[in-house]
């Protein structure tokens, strides 16, 4: 595999996706340019972003050069035509199908033909996307994990459209970045929601007929599985209304009772416990 050809990356949406993807990118060595609508959200996101290399910094993960030369790498626009050069282009902006289409839109006509587009949507269908485009075989699904920094996996997502070899350029520069590119075909939830909603609906299911209480099931999947989080601290963390949301579009794609959503995660987001963003959800929090 090769990631050869990639020098220029773009970046489209600076927020929470999209300045840790920009910061993975710059870090690996590709000059990025990161692109917001939003003057004072881009303005966030790189104080953000510029306050993470500082930790990095601080905690001997990066050397004062090799910020330097990180941030040297970055440059910041609220213009998409400025990302016309690029050599890849990663959107995360707002998760609606008409935000990201008009985004491909403009940049399908600003950039170059061998410009590869990717999303890194979480729910929409990369095919419908790529499709939007005068390049489907050359529009790959690219989802990060949050935080962009700190997780290892990218799912690499195709469609039937893909042409294998840039299939195999994104998952090469996948491992440029430093992270484990996985290979998935183009249907709702990848491979990691694919399996990870199911098993937190279920732990829902199991609390609501009283089974045992959110504590004793996390714990238990905790010290009986190894995972460093039970269902209940990770369904605060992601989002009960995130949660709700994606479980739907895989009840709609799949039809199966396994993504149906339970009674009690549809009253809690009704109720605005959505979890840690909202101070309260299967836990409550301080600050
Ligand atoms: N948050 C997560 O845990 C997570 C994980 C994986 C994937 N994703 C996906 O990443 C994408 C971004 O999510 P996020 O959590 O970073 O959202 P966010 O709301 O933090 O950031 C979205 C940014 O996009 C900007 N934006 C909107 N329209 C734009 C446009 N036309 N041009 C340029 N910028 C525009 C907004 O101003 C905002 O700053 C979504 O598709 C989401 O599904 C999110």
């Amino acid at each position: 595999m090769s990631a050869d050809g990639i020098e220029t990356v773009g970046v489209v949406g600076c927020g929470l996706m999209g300045g840790g993807i920009a910061q993975v990118c710059a870090r690996a060595g590709f000059t990025t340019m990161v692109c917001d609508l939003d003057e004072s959200a881009l303005e966030k996101g790189m104080a953000s972003l510029k306050g993470r290399v500082r930790g990095a910094v601080e905690r001997d993960r990066l050397t004062e050069l090799e910020a330097e030369a990180l941030l040297g790498r970055l440059t910041a626009t609220t213009s998409l035509s400025d990302l016309a050069g690029c050599d890849l282009v990663v959107e995360a902006v707002t998760e609606t199908l008409e935000a990201k289409r008009a985004v491909f839109t403009q940049l399908d006509a600003a950039c170059g033909r061998d410009t590869i587009l990717t999303s890194n949507t979480s729910s929409l269908s990369i095919t419908e996307l790529a499709v939007s485009t005068s390049r489907p075989e050359r529009f790959i699904g690219l989802h990060f994990f949050n935080p962009v920094p700190a997780m290892a996996l990218v799912e690499v997502v195709h469609t039937l459209l893909s042409d294998e070899t840039v299939v195999k350029t994104v998952a090469a520069f996948g491992e440029r970045l430093g992270k484990s590119p996985v290979l998935v075909r183009d249907r709702t939830g990848f491979v990691v929601n694919r399996l990870l909603v199911p098993y937190l609906l279920e732990a829902i299911r199991a609390l609501e007929e009283g089974l045992a209480s959110a504590e004793d099931i996390d714990r238990a999947m905790q010290s009986g599985c190894g995972y460093p989080m039970g269902p209940f601290a990770l369904l605060d963390y992601v989002g009960l209304d995130t949660t709700l949301y994606i479980a739907g579009i895989m009840y709609d794609e799949f039809r199966q009772p396994q993504y149906a959503a339970p009674p009690l995660l549809r009253r809690m987001v009704l109720a605005g416990h959505l979890g840690r963003k909202s101070g309260r959800g299967f836990y409550r929090y301080e600050d």
